[in-house]
């Protein structure tokens, strides 16, 4: 007797690990180890890690850390590389990093919802003013850069890039600063080039539902000296503990116990070296990540093209030619007709095991917390993200090799949008 589909599905490798057809979005970079073997071997090598005293934090470099640091600066051509406890983090430290009282930044609107809080409660604090600008438009750009200007912030989302070559053109025309928040692009390209290595300051996430995870975790890259010592500072308190700032400050303060001396404004974004050890053996294979999902792109996108019942039900992000994406889901919109059947569709999808989630947060202005934020546009200014959140929405993509049965099965699943209109 020919086997149900459902019942081969049940069976196949990856069904057993995630217990769905496709992965979660949320699961799909969370298979952290192959095999048991592997994970005991991790440990083993966490507690052979000397000095074992500094274990917790990661602070002065355990072997598992300077390992992963040197990976990291090898993949991202970066000089500086340094690990946080979240993207977050990274990000509100990059800021903190870069403006001084009566700066101006300038800030992507396609902003995930932590940055709109550092720019717009924690940066207001330290007399820092941001400004919001379309980063698919160049001119809305230009005019909001005034001489206080001191940085723009892009945004890169969901694995790929806008056209840099014209951003990079207007950060060097006007002299600016420039931060990536490549919290959602890890391991993509834009001319050859690693994300988040084109400005000052690249910022990384490792959140469970990105390229690769540590449980939570995040860093920075940068290339200069004093950025670096500044950002280490800043990550840990203010203290010049491990920076190459602490000498002169100890000359200085000789009062003071130097064990304790605290030079500036900072936070606790320190990770631990669990976190490394997980980011470890994740960023030996993110090359491997990168490429399979690609393919499982590509193939699920093939598939739904080439069955008798497509009729161009749903349309995919377009690259721009320059980028090579790192994707981590596979962003999906529905075609107009079918918006207003998404939400049935989207249970169906999670019913039949095709775990699902929103495209970030579609329009933010919608969401109850917006009436903390003192957003100076009206809804009207974001008539995309009103599109995005009607008709978005997003799959993951696996880190193993679909199979034809499972591809076969995917698609099935998305072209049964049309028996609900
Ligand atoms: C673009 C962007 N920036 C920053 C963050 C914050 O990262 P984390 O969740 O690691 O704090 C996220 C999280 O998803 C993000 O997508």
């Amino acid at each position: 007797m020919k086997k149900s589909i459902n019942t081969l599905l049940k069976h196949s490798s990856f069904s057993k690990i995630n217990r769905s057809a496709n992965p979660a979005v949320v699961r799909a970079s969370t298979i952290l180890f192959d095999s048991m073997q592997e994970l005991a071997s991790h440990e083993k090598k966490i507690l052979n890690d000397k000095p074992i005293t500094h274990y917790a934090y990661g602070r002065y470099g355990s072997q598992t850390t300077i390992e992963l640091q040197k990976i990291i600066k090898e993949l991202e051509q970066a000089h500086h590389v340094f690990l946080h406890s979240t993207g977050f983090g990274s990000v509100s430290l990059a800021l903190m990093a870069l403006c001084k009282s009566g700066d101006e930044v300038l800030v992507g609107d396609n902003v995930y919802f932590p940055t709109r809080e550092i720019s717009e409660k924690l940066l207001p604090k330290y007399n820092i003013k941001t400004k919001y600008y379309d980063p698919n438009n160049i001119n809305d750009l230009k005019s909001k850069i005034t001489k206080k200007t001191k940085a723009i912030m892009l945004i890169h989302v969901l694995g790929t890039s806008t056209n840099m070559s014209k951003l990079l053109k207007i950060v060097k025309k006007y002299k600016l600063d420039l931060i990536e928040d490549s919290c959602e692009s890890l391991g993509a390209k834009y001319n050859k080039r690693n994300l988040g290595t084109f400005g000052r300051f690249g910022t990384y996430s490792f959140y469970y539902s990105h390229q690769i995870t540590s449980g939570e975790g995040g860093m920075i890259v940068c290339n200069d000296t004093n950025d670096y010592n500044v950002l280490k500072s800043l990550r840990s308190h203010g203290w010049s503990r491990d920076t190459d700032l602490h000498n002169s400050f100890k000359k200085n303060y000789k009062n003071i116990d130097d064990r304790f001396l605290f030079i500036g404004p900072g936070y606790n974004v320190r990770p631990t070296d669990i976190q490394a050890a997980i980011a470890l053996n994740q960023f030996k294979r993110l090359n491997k990540f990168i490429k399979t999902r690609n393919t499982n792109r590509n193939k699920i996108i093939n598939f739904l093209k080439m069955d008798n019942k497509w009729n161009n039900q749903f349309s995919f992000v377009r690259v721009d030619i320059n980028t090579k994406p790192s994707w981590f889901g596979l962003p999906i919109l529905i075609n107009k007709k079918y918006a207003h059947i998404k939400k049935k569709f989207l249970n169906h999808l999670s019913k039949k095991g095709i775990e699902n989630r929103p495209i970030i947060s579609g329009n933010f202005l919608n969401q109850p917390a917006s009436k903390f934020f003192n957003f100076r546009s009206t809804k009207m200014d974001f008539k995309n993200a009103d599109e995005i959140e009607n008709r978005g929405f997003f799959i993951g993509l696996h880190t193993k090799n679909l199979k034809q049965l499972e591809l076969k099965y995917i698609s099935n699943c998305l072209l049964d949008i049309d028996k609900f209109i």
